[in-house]
């Protein structure tokens, strides 16, 4: 079966190509069904249109309050009858009314070593605090900022000459390889999550 996949992506969309490129060399068995931004001038909604996908521009500022924003969220990814959330640089922090209302799992890839330097500019955090390796993450998403259960993790060294962006860089590389395997995992159903743990067959 193939896996139909909603990405939401707030930015240049570089995560949101790598599963698409995946999905059609036929290496991950899933599709991008849709693709929603909270931003209209979002370079992801840009490559999901060259790529014949749905492209979904939702304004926050059109909502009152969170809720309605996430409501209408929720009824966009039910619309395209998708199986699984992804995360793929979404700005926008989900409220439990969101993940209490979704049908999908949700995931998130994150450019850190999780649980080290969650949030805004990880690489940034992990330069100052001055660590050797860093990395990305891919995880399901719960309540907290980038807490929920780990699926996959990839390390990158970090050199004394690094940069945010030479940093940023060599762990983007990482991401774009970790999260169509997460996908690809997922859809084959070898991922089972029992509590914090997430065991892969
Ligand atoms: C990626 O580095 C992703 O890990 C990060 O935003 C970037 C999006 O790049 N996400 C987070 O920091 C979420 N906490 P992209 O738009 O080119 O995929």
């Amino acid at each position: 079966m193939r896996l139909r996949l909603a990405v939401l992506a707030s930015g240049r969309g570089t995560n949101l190509q790598a599963l698409i490129d995946a999905s059609k060399t036929g290496e991950i068995p899933a599709e991008i069904a849709v693709v929603i931004s909270d931003k209209k001038e979002a370079i992801a909604l840009k490559r999901a249109k060259d790529n014949g996908i749905p492209a979904v521009y939702i304004d926050r500022n059109n909502f009152g309050c969170k809720e309605l924003f996430e409501s209408t969220l929720l009824d966009e990814i039910n619309k395209y009858d998708c199986d699984l959330v992804c995360l793929a640089g979404f700005m926008r922090i989900l409220s439990p009314y969101f993940l209490a209302n979704s049908e999908q799992k949700i995931i998130n890839i994150h450019p850190s070593l999780l649980p080290a330097f969650p949030g805004l500019h990880a690489q940034k955090q992990a330069l100052e605090y001055g660590v050797k390796f860093s990395g990305c993450t891919v995880h399901f998403v719960d309540k907290g900022v980038d807490s929920g259960p780990i699926i996959l993790q990839a390390v990158v060294p970090v050199y004394e000459n690094d940069t945010e962006e030479s940093l940023s860089e060599r762990i983007l590389r990482e991401e774009h390889r970790l999260y169509p395997l997460a996908v690809s995992l997922i859809a084959q159903g070898r991922v089972k999550v029992e509590g914090r743990k997430v065991w892969i067959s």
